[in-house]
């Protein structure tokens, strides 16, 4: 894979410096630009995202260190230096006040300026990627394996190792703690973009009036409470994938704004005329049912089509208890705080097969997380189990009635005669009446 250059831009008006500096600085690493003016050097910065720009403080278009301002409000995290003549050591101050990290004066000494711009690069590479990492907290969960055999979640890893290379926007639907978010970073990391961190966001914790923000960013003074320039999950997740977890709480006059990102991979930050062009790959999930809310009114139609594009769908835990021996098997191994191996009885066992799971996944991993605490030498009985379950697993034993007893002999011992009444009532000590009124109660035969 080619290596990541990392782009700077030197802004002087002197054309001898603009040489000069694009020799010095120029490395297998580094991707270097000119500007000659202010004004070229802004219409580069709307298109490009710099680590680095190196400007001379005297700019013949460019007043008060105008261009520094709107450099800073451009991109927080791009780093500025200064370069100085004689007698602007006040310029300079005013200039590190306004947030230039650094100066370098004329005329040059090629070793400082070497140092100068790498210290600055340094730090725009840190800020950039302490931001990425306070995105994409929690993105380690996708070590985690999707456990289970059945035929379900068979067709969801099919369908995860089909989709993964491709960049359609995948829809992850299912009940609450079934393994959207699982799903999520799989596809991610079965991707071509695993390199770069997956972006994630919850909508149901975007506030309404600044989602619009949060998702495109915004330039400073945009609108009230925007003292700063800020980018956007647009900006973060450009070559990687942004996953917008529980999609059905976004604000529907957003879901528009974000229709356009997916239809035209094109954005523009609040407040900015420019568009800037994104490589996102979009994963959504959601516990709710879209095509209602649609109904409703309270999803946008257009929106919901075009992230439906490629459903995966997780069923319950309890439409696919085949699964169960095998969950439980992963969490007694990989919760057990020593390493020590833990072993669940039958009967236990039994409990937890019976039981209904509302809270999915994770409810059987906090249940055995728990019990794993209260296991005694390893072992996991029915009394380590919560109360309620062993209840559930009693009642459903409790529950069988004479009648479905009586049925279900009736049914074998009709099986064993090839539907013969005659031997069959003989055999149950019945008479041939009784068994037709019996066969007729319970709609046998
Ligand atoms: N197939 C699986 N194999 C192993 N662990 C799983 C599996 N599915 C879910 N889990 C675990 O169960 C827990 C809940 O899963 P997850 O957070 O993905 O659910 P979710 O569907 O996103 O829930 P919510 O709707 O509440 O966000 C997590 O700890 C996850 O690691
Ligand atoms: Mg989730």
């Amino acid at each position: 894979m080619e290596k990541e250059k990392y782009p700077i831009l030197v802004v002087d008006d002197e054309e001898s410096i603009r040489r000069l500096l694009q020799k010095e600085l120029a490395g297998p690493g580094r991707e270097i630009f000119i500007a000659a003016n202010a004004a070229e050097a802004l219409d580069m910065i709307r298109t490009h995202r710099f680590d680095v720009v190196i400007m001379d403080l005297r700019l013949p278009d460019s007043t008060d260190l105008n261009l520094l301002i709107q450099v800073r409000d451009s991109s927080p995290y791009t780093e500025v230096v200064m370069i100085t003549g004689q007698g602007d050591i006040n310029s300079a101050v005013d200039a590190m006040k306004l947030g230039a990290c650094d100066f370098i004066p004329k005329p040059f000494n090629l070793d400082q300026l070497e140092l100068v711009v790498e210290k600055a690069h340094q730090r725009a590479r840190l800020s950039r990627e302490n931001e990425l990492l306070r995105h994409s907290a929690g993105s380690r969960q996708g070590a985690t394996n999707f456990i289970g055999n059945s035929q379900a979640v068979r067709n969801i890893k099919f369908l995860i190792d089909k989709v993964a290379p491709a960049k359609v926007p995948v829809l992850i639907t299912g009940a609450s703690g079934v393994g959207k978010d699982v799903v999520a970073h799989a596809i991610h990391n079965q991707s071509s973009r695993a390199g770069n961190p997956l972006v994630i966001k919850n909508c149901a914790s975007l506030q309404k009036e600044l989602a619009r923000s949060e998702l495109f960013g915004h330039i400073k003074g945009s609108f009230t409470g925007a003292s700063d320039s800020r980018e956007g999950l647009m900006y973060y997740a450009h070559e990687s994938s942004l996953f917008l977890d529980e999609i059905g709480d976004l604000p529907l006059e957003v879901q528009a704004s974000l229709l356009r990102v997916l239809e035209t991979q094109t954005y523009r930050r609040i407040g900015e005329k420019e568009e800037r062009k994104v490589d996102i790959r979009f994963i959504f999930a959601t516990n709710r049912n879209l095509a209602e809310a649609v109904e409703l009114g309270q999803f946008n139609e257009a929106f919901y089509h075009r992230i439906n594009v490629f459903n995966i769908d997780i069923p319950s835990l309890r439409e696919r208890k085949e699964d169960l021996p095998l969950l439980v098997d992963y969490f007694l191994t990989t919760l057990s705080p020593d390493q020590s191996p833990y072993r669940m009885v039958q009967k236990a066992m039994d409990c937890v097969l019976s039981y209904h799971w509302p809270g999915n996944i994770r409810e059987l991993r906090n249940v055995i997380e728990r019990s794993i605490i209260l296991a005694e030498n390893g072992i996991i009985t029915e009394r380590c189990l919560p109360r309620e379950m062993v209840i559930t697993a009693e009642k459903s034993e409790v529950s069988i009635t004479m009648e479905s007893v009586e049925k279900e002999h009736i049914m074998k011992i009709l099986n064993f005669f090839d539907g013969n009444r005659c031997k069959a009532a003989d055999a149950l000590g019945i008479s041939r009446k009784t068994l037709y009124r019996k066969m007729n109660q319970y709609k046998a035969g």
